[in-house]
């Protein structure tokens, strides 16, 4: 169970430096996410988790790859885009080349797709099988600059965490 007493709490962070941050984030992401095998219980309390812990987000959340397309998963932020075919935008390629994509200025990204209109900066992040990616972590800020390579890793440990609270369904094509 999530310990209350953690120094997150689900709060937007500012004072811790970005490596301590994430490391307590990381943790309790992982707490909250043990002992529920439901695929969506999990990808929504990590969409949660995230938005409201990191500072300076407009949008977080989850795409799932169905065949040639990404279909949109739980998130927090203004309603986006439905469906993204893989290798198009910052999440199709992400996804179809299987590696975080940081875009400190989504305008000087050839292809962004606009869902808010107020994101200026973006990182996707791959969620991996062994073999294969089922979906991606999407981050948006309405700062440019707001991602930095302390992020890009921060949130790869995130995505992984996750990953593994829900792949086992993903697998089982129950989510
Ligand atoms: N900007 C993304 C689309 C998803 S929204 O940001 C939630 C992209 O270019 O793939």
């Amino acid at each position: 169970m999530h310990d209350q007493h953690r120094p997150t709490h689900w709060t937007t962070q500012r004072a811790m430096s970005k490596p301590v941050l994430y490391d307590e984030l990381a943790r309790d992401l992982d707490a909250l996410l043990t002992g529920e095998t439901d695929c969506l219980a999990n990808a929504a309390n990590a969409a949660a988790a995230i938005y409201h812990t990191l500072p300076d987000l407009n949008w977080a959340g989850f795409y799932f790859v169905r065949g040639d397309e990404l279909v949109l998963g739980p998130f927090q932020g203004r309603p986006a885009c439905s469906r993204i075919s893989l290798g198009k935008g910052v999440c199709g390629t992400a996804a179809a080349q299987r590696r975080s994509v940081l875009v400190p200025d989504v305008e000087a990204f050839p292809g962004h797709i606009a869902c808010d209109t107020a994101s200026r900066s973006e990182l996707v992040v791959p969620l991996l099988t062994a073999d294969e990616v089922f979906a991606v972590l999407d981050l948006d800020s309405p700062i440019v600059g707001r991602f930095d390579a302390q992020d890009q890793a921060g949130c790869e440990a995130l995505a992984a965490i996750t990953a593994r609270h829900v792949r086992e369904a993903v697998s089982a094509r129950t989510c």
